[in-house]
């Protein structure tokens, strides 16, 4: 036997040994933990590389196929935790073994009206070593609105109580598996976790040193109303109106829009850098100029409904709430609004969300809706689930950590949001720049869509997204690495580095970088270098 062959047999024994041993401490340990409320359903060793089915998993969370990689050797600990005694959530555990374990939590959120746990986030935080978390927020799927019906307790989950519960669960379960405390505790989410997130530091500032927020869905009942009225706006559920503008015209609409505006930032590039700074007047779309065909031009009374969809929400009374449309998205969340030539909103959450927690009425129907729905739903605020409070001095003071993300073609949550809130945030502390700069810091990625997609290089590392690229495990490409960076180490992310790769496939041949910037700074191309290099980008 050569000596290469004995050292690789005496290393795989050892590597069987470990393993049998966290095989064991999974099964003796996993079983005896013990956290007030929680009963454990299921304890489950995974070696690296192995398949772990999900079959419990609802079909609306992608079950009951769902199937996620150990990307580590972990145990996999399910728990239930009674929350009120009338709801509970469903929390897993994965823990990577002793001597992987980075010392570190990274709990995760959920997107939509929750219910579906984030196994994207858990995979790349556990094969980065964390001991990782997720929750269904205290209900199971993410269409369907009969596990809010007269239960507003399973609403106070989702609003504002299951990301605080499994912050304080998860730093008892790792201290009582690991038999030490976690050094640091993250979070990562996007969307509705970037609401759960912004609410977590304003309402319990001490559960997280590091929060990841991408694409947040602040005042989330106005970013749901908003599909609603901005339906409404466009003649729905009219169908036959003459105001009423057809699924087929849109495409048409947002391309004018792309080609009016996408030079404007220096590049021709099929993206609107700063969608906020321009105005459409969808005037040039009218029949008549030939623009657009038959089939596609606008009538005169549909370029006035045109124009009011890219005008910002406002209240019954009259008031400007929420940000405009974003120029150059897609529109579907508002006009593909039929189905087989019925009025039926696409975006279910709305109809969901006031059916079940809003107004408790199983007849409710939205083809009314309008700003008194919206102002209604709001001053509810079931669950406190809106969060659009800016108050986080608590979270600035206790020397927390925001990295921010939103994507400026995102049809889903407007990235104009993000601006608001920030300069609300800053407006509230009354703190300067470089203050809200140590603690807060809000990057804008021009062509990103919700979360992630899109055609520029959108991918940072973005929470609900696997796998990560294991090449590009810096705090300059991935943001969850610049947060740890952050909060460890003290360096301030000045610039994010995103990369496009060729079909979206994350860790695949990479065809462009770009530079992206801490707001108020914006990524400009120098003039000069190519395009499709990050080094040609630059912070203006
Ligand atoms: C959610 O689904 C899990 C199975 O994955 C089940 O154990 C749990 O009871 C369900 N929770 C609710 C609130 O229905
Ligand atoms: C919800 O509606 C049901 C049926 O009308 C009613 O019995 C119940 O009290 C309502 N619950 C709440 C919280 O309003
Ligand atoms: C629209 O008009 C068509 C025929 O012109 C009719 O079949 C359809 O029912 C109408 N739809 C609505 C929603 O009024
Ligand atoms: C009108 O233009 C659209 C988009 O360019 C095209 O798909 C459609 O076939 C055209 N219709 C007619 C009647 O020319
Ligand atoms: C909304 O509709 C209701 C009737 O369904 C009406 O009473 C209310 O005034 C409307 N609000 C606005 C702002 O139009
Ligand atoms: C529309 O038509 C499709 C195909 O015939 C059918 O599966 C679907 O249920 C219909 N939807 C509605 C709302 O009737
Ligand atoms: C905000 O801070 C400035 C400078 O520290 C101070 O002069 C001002 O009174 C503060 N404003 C409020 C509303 O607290
Ligand atoms: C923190 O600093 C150390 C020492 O410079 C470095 O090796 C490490 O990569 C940094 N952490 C992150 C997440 O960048």
């Amino acid at each position: 036997m050569s000596l290469s062959t004995l050292s690789l047999t005496v290393f795989l024994g050892v590597a069987v040994r470990l393993a049998a041993c966290s095989t064991d401490k999974c099964a003796s340990l996993g079983a005896q933990i013990l956290v007030p409320n929680s009963t454990i359903l299921m304890h489950n060793y995974f070696l690296n590389g192995t398949t772990i089915d999900l079959p419990g998993t609802v079909e609306s969370c992608g079950g009951p196929n769902l199937k996620a990689n150990a990307t580590a050797n972990l145990c996999r600990l399910v728990f239930t935790i009674t929350t009120s005694p009338s709801s509970e959530i469903q929390l897993e555990a994965w823990l990577p073994d002793s001597h992987n374990w980075n010392g570190k939590v990274l709990a995760t959120g959920n997107g939509g009206i929750g219910g579906c746990i984030d196994y994207a986030t858990m995979q790349n935080g556990v094969g980065l070593g964390f001991a990782s978390f997720g929750t269904n927020s205290g209900h199971n799927g993410s269409i369907g609105y009969d596990f809010f019906l007269n239960q507003p307790e399973v609403i106070n989950d989702f609003g504002h109580r299951a990301i605080h519960i499994e912050a304080g669960f998860s730093k008892e379960l790792v201290h009582q598996y690991y038999g030490a405390r976690a050094t640091k505790t993250y979070y990562a989410g996007c969307s509705t976790g970037g609401r759960q997130g912004f609410q977590t530091a304003h309402l319990y500032p001490e559960d997280f040193d590091g929060m990841l927020l991408g694409s947040p869905g602040v005042d989330w009942l106005r970013v749901v109303a908003s599909k609603g009225i901005l339906a409404r706006r466009i003649g729905w559920p009219y169908l036959n109106s003459s105001a009423y503008v057809r699924p087929e015209q849109w495409p048409a609409i947002v391309e004018a829009q792309i080609r009016e505006f996408d030079s404007l930032d220096g590049v021709t590039d099929g993206i609107i850098d700063e969608p906020t700074k321009h105005r459409f007047d969808p005037e040039s779309l009218v029949c008549g100029t030939g623009l657009l065909n038959s089939s596609r031009c606008l009538s005169p009374q549909q370029v006035e409904s045109v124009r009011r969809a890219y005008e910002p929400i406002v209240s019954a009374s009259g008031q400007i709430v929420y940000p405009a449309f974003e120029l150059g998205s897609k529109t579907d969340v508002f006009s593909e609004n039929q189905e087989n030539g019925t009025a039926r909103l696409s975006y279910t959450i709305l109809e969901d969300f006031w059916r079940g927690a809003v107004f408790n009425n199983t007849d409710w129907t939205p083809e009314d809706f309008n700003e008194s729905d919206m102002d209604f739903a709001v001053s509810v605020n079931p669950g406190q689930v809106n969060a659009a409070e800016k108050d986080l001095s608590s979270f600035y003071r206790r020397g927390g950590k925001i990295i921010s993300y939103h994507g400026r073609n995102d049809e889903t949550v407007t990235s104009a949001l993000s601006e608001q809130f920030f300069t609300g945030v800053q407006a509230v502390l009354n703190i300067t720049l470089q203050d809200m700069h140590s603690f807060y810091r809000l990057f804008f990625l021009p062509g990103m869509h919700h979360c992630s997609g899109g055609l520029s290089p959108w991918s940072i590392g973005n929470a609900q997204k696997y796998p990560y690229d294991k090449t590009l495990l810096d705090s300059k490409h991935n943001a969850l690495m610049a947060l740890v960076n952050w909060v460890e180490n003290g360096t301030a992310p000045e610039i994010i580095i995103g990369t496009k790769y060729e079909n979206d496939i994350i860790g695949g041949s990479i065809t462009a970088q770009r530079t992206y910037c801490s707001y108020p700074m914006v990524s400009r191309w120098d003039g000069i270098g190519d395009g499709n290099l990050a080094t040609s980008w630059e912070c203006a």
